[in-house]
């Protein structure tokens, strides 16, 4: 029988959100067309299975254990608009590179999960953006309206839900046949080298990277080790994860498995909270405390170290290891002061977490032509900051969570192909954050597999001492 992430879950059932306080949920104007696009979904196949999520939260134990690496990202918000296969391509590819590159450096596995195939749905500052004192509400992701700012286009419609499921099946079966289907063998390792990465001074890095991956497979091949004999070579793991932000559309999703009697979400194999519907009494934390998927929550600077614990016995009174990841987003002139009073809370009640690091979201900034940014080296200063504060603390800088794409996007300044603040309007794509490209994205695994690598040296002299 396997194991149960829902030990002593009392009193909830899929719908037991709907009487606490729900924040950053669209205001639909036709109840009765919301519940009937709801009642369409709870019809349709689920998209992952619990299962899978299951394995997960494996992996993620062993993460929190001190023996991985998770690797999480993707768009702010994946849209219609983009739609394509390059696009889910591309994304998959650099995080493949990010994560062999991770594994060669850390020589720990690198759990893979996208912000993809899901993530949809937007929290947003206000409800209303007002431009040329016209006043219109926020665009919240395409599943709930249209980022043009027309009146049509910003009136949340529920069909856009089932057009979101529909992209959300099309793109986790490309995911799935990329991650078995002979893409990810490892000797396509050089292969994944993008053109205009090829451009970045750290292709040549990677180049080199893969030239000692591909000898040591040629020394596995000579003794009988081949994808054929090891599947580890020919495919790899790959999961998916959204913000659980729109939640009728994840109460639809959500089915009872017939293994174990829980419930999943099963509208991705991870789910998260944002940091600005943590809050006490909060509809999304009630939701997804009763279901199996292994969870993530955001961590800001305004999170105290008891709400924090509140949160953690809300989630995972069973205190099951990779059930639960703390993503931690403070800021880089921030992280000193936050993230240890944290770190000392849970090690105090000896709790297990995975934590990850989101360096994007406490990072943003207007550029001098206005359009948000957010600086390499800001972003660069946080991850180090993370890393140097739970090596101090004597706990492990478990992953880290990335709003990245394998487009040639302009969104964020600086990085060794330097973008500059009047370079960033050139191809500024985001439907929302800006992202890093596909080259800011394998210099930030290279420099974070310094990190690591720094990590696993000291524990190393630590053991010899
Ligand atoms: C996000 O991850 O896109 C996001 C909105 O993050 P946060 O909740 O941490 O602000
Ligand atoms: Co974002």
């Amino acid at each position: 029988m396997p194991q149960s992430n829902l030990v002593m879950t009392k009193n909830w059932t899929p719908d037991s959100w709907r009487a606490c306080e729900a924040r950053q949920l669209p205001a639909y104007p036709d109840a009765s067309a919301l519940a009937a696009v709801e009642s369409q979904l709870r019809s349709y196949p689920p998209l992952v299975f619990a299962g899978e999520a299951r394995d997960l939260t494996e992996r993620l134990a062993s993460v929190a254990a001190g023996n991985a690496f998770l690797l999480q990202g993707g768009d702010c918000a994946e849209s219609f608009a983009e739609f394509h296969p390059n696009t889910i391509r591309d994304t998959f590819r650099v995080l493949l590179q990010m994560a062999v590159t991770l594994t060669f450096a850390s020589k720990m596995p690198v759990v893979k999960v996208g912000r993809m195939a899901g993530q949809f749905a937007k929290p947003r500052s206000g409800d209303f953006e007002e431009i040329d004192g016209v006043s219109l509400p926020s665009y919240r992701g395409d599943n709930v309206n249209d980022i043009e700012f027309t009146a049509t286009a910003r009136t949340p419609d529920p069909q856009r839900m089932v057009r979101g499921y529909l992209q959300m099946a099309a793109t986790l079966n490309l995911l799935r046949a990329f991650a078995s289907g002979g893409y990810a063998n490892l000797h396509q390792v050089h292969k994944w080298n993008l053109d205009f990465a090829a451009r970045s001074p750290w292709a040549d890095q990677y180049a080199l990277l893969a030239d000692r991956i591909g000898e040591a497979l040629d020394f596995m091949a000579a003794i009988g080790l081949s994808p054929d004999t090891v599947p580890q070579l020919k495919a790899t793991s790959f999961f998916t994860s959204h913000e659980a932000l729109l939640l009728g559309f994840e109460e639809a999703m959500t089915r009872q498995d017939s293994l174990t009697g829980d419930w999943y979400d099963t509208s991705a194999h991870m789910l998260w909270i944002g940091d600005r519907t943590r809050f006490a009494g909060s509809a999304h934390v009630e939701f997804l405390r009763g279901v199996g998927n292994p969870l993530g929550l955001k961590c800001g600077p305004s999170l105290e170290a008891d709400d924090l614990l509140r949160l953690i016995d809300t989630l995972n009174p069973g205190n099951v290891p990779g059930r639960l990841t703390l993503i931690t987003r403070f800021g880089h002139d921030k992280v000193d002061q936050h993230l240890p009073r944290l770190i000392r809370a849970v090690q105090r009640e000896g709790r297990y977490v995975v934590w990850s690091c989101d360096p994007m979201h406490g990072n943003t900034i207007k550029a001098a032509g206005g359009l948000k940014t957010r600086p390499f080296d800001r972003i660069l200063s946080e991850v180090k900051g993370f890393f140097a504060i739970h090596r101090a603390e004597g706990s492990h800088a478990g992953g880290i969570h990335l709003e990245m794409t394998g487009q040639d996007v302009t969104e964020c300044t600086g990085g060794a192909v330097a973008i500059s603040d009047e370079g960033l309007a050139s191809r500024y794509q985001t439907q929302c954050d800006p992202r890093l490209n596909a080259s800011q994205s394998l210099e930030m695994a290279f420099l974070i597999a310094e990190a690591l690598k720094a990590e696993r040296d000291a524990i190393a002299s630590a053991c010899a001492a």
